[in-house]
């Protein structure tokens, strides 16, 4: 089977010294509180933490390849060219990151043939809303409407102008062909408006919130719809919830990670988290762990109520691209920082080298290597640079970059930061400091219901703004 695996030899006292790294005995101690933490959260695994399930639920899976084995014929005569995502934050990460993952990284330039584009307009920046309207005809799209409370602003009003943009384009009745909603099977405005249209609609079940939403139609329909591998996908996140439901902290890889966090900022003063894919195809998974990272830990209050203002900085690179941007900083700036390395052990390609320019010694020693050598070697060499200047680091090992892996490896960080919250004692679940915003925006917006936060903000800007 191709288990992922994490190394975390890196992160100890033996390989950084004593003031950056972990001693066994630091380990040993959070073990049993680790084990604890892991017990409490699959307490809840049929009440509020379903996501915990998602990998199981076959009938959902079987929904969503039927809708999707629905949807060849348009994309195979042409009719359908761009399965479009309208949603942000947790309705939008997953599915850009299992695209970027598991399509070609070229899938939306080069598109091969039959296959739709998966465009994630997960921002509504005018200029993005704007180009994309002059860009696509949308009568060749089909728009996933994303959204678990089915009311975010953002969402909402990009379902808007391109519902209308379609009808005038297709007509009332065709227009309902081209939208795919998935919401909360009660909540929500999109709900009742699924019902009126006739929309083909998913559910985003009870105790399933927006970023660890992806194992579920949120992020398994416009996967499907692009070609992934979705079985694959959640036999891989099956595979490590039983390697990780039980497993006692030593043998668990999301308890012995959970740790490794905590243990870094609380014990080591590094407040900061890069992940570090060696794989380009992980890229953006490192930005979807950012949300998850970011939006469950980073709290005001303990769940005791009190003000802990706790919570790492999550930070995504690349490699090698960014050995030429930040590696400078990682390797001699301030000791704030451990990294998690995702590695990729069996690259899909093999790349020679020709040689070529035998006198030249700059490039001689290239030729009649490979191109996965030299990745292999600079993400080596990162490592043991990071390693050497008393950088603390683990490594995820993929063995390839496959639906299963990263399936294991999504279910991973799942857990393990649902164990964080356990460790960091806050409420990994909840997201008071998105809710504010997206409450002042609405107040901002003249929403009805929001005129109280309206006066307040007004009255807040009350002083003439400092602008130079
Ligand atoms: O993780 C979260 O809960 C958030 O990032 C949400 O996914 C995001 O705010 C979008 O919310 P919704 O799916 O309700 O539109």
């Amino acid at each position: 089977m191709d288990r992922i695996k994490l190394d975390y030899t890196n992160v100890l006292s033996s390989a950084v010294g004593e003031e950056h790294g972990l001693r066994p005995a630091d380990l040993e101690a959070i073990a049993a509180s680790s084990d604890a933490a892991l017990a409490a959260v699959q307490a809840r695994r049929t009440k509020d933490l379903r996501w915990l399930d998602l990998p199981h639920q076959d009938a959902v899976q079987r929904d969503v390849l039927n809708y999707a084995a629905t949807m060849q014929a348009s994309f195979k005569s042409g009719e359908i060219e761009n399965v479009v995502v309208l949603g942000i934050g947790g309705s939008a990460l997953g599915n850009r990151a299992l695209h970027a993952a598991l399509s070609s990284p070229f899938h939306d330039i080069a598109r091969p043939d039959g296959m739709p584009r998966l465009i994630v307009l997960d921002n509504v920046d005018p200029d993005l809303v704007g180009e994309f309207l002059d860009t696509f005809d949308v009568s060749k799209c089909l728009f996933n409407v994303i959204s678990k409370s089915g009311s975010t602003a953002e969402t909402m009003s990009q379902f808007l102008v391109l519902r209308k943009r379609l009808i005038e384009a297709v007509g009332e009745e065709a227009h309902r062909k081209h939208i795919v909603v998935t919401t909360d099977a009660e909540k929500g405005v999109l709900r009742p408006i699924v019902d009126a249209e006739g929309y083909a609609s998913f559910i985003v079940p009870d105790g399933v919130g927006g970023r660890f939403s992806v194992l579920s139609p949120v992020g398994l329909v416009s996967s499907a719809l692009v070609g992934i591998d979705v079985p694959g996908l959640l036999a891989g996140a099956a595979d490590m919830d039983e390697r990780c439901r039980e497993a006692p902290f030593a043998e668990n890889p999301a308890l012995i990670y959970a740790a490794i966090q905590f243990l870094m900022q609380s014990k080591k003063a590094k407040p900061m988290a890069v992940t570090f894919s060696y794989s380009q195809r992980l890229a953006c998974v490192g930005d979807w762990y950012a949300q998850l990272l970011a939006e469950s830990i980073g709290k005001r209050k303990s769940l005791a109520g009190e003000d802990v203002f706790v919570g790492p900085t999550p930070i995504s690179a690349v490699g090698v691209t960014d050995q030429h941007s930040q590696v400078q900083l990682y390797v001699e700036g301030p000791f704030d920082k451990w990294f998690t390395l995702l590695a990729v052990e069996r690259a899909d390609h093999t790349v020679e080298i020709p040689s070529q320019y035998a006198d030249h010694d700059a490039l001689s020693y290239l030729g009649g290597r490979t191109i996965n050598e030299l990745f292999t070697a600079e993400r080596e060499g990162t490592r043991i640079a990071l390693t050497d200047a008393s950088r603390p680091s683990v490594s995820i090992q993929f063995p390839a970059v496959t639906a299963h892996s990263v399936g294991q490896y999504m279910y991973l960080m799942e857990l393990s930061v649902a164990v964080m919250g356990e460790h960091y004692g806050i409420d990994a679940f909840d997201q008071p400091g998105v809710e504010a915003g997206k409450i002042a925006a609405y107040a901002l917006m003249g929403r009805s219901g929001y005129d109280e936060r309206r006066q307040e903000i007004e009255a807040a800007q009350g002083g003439a703004p400092k602008v130079v």
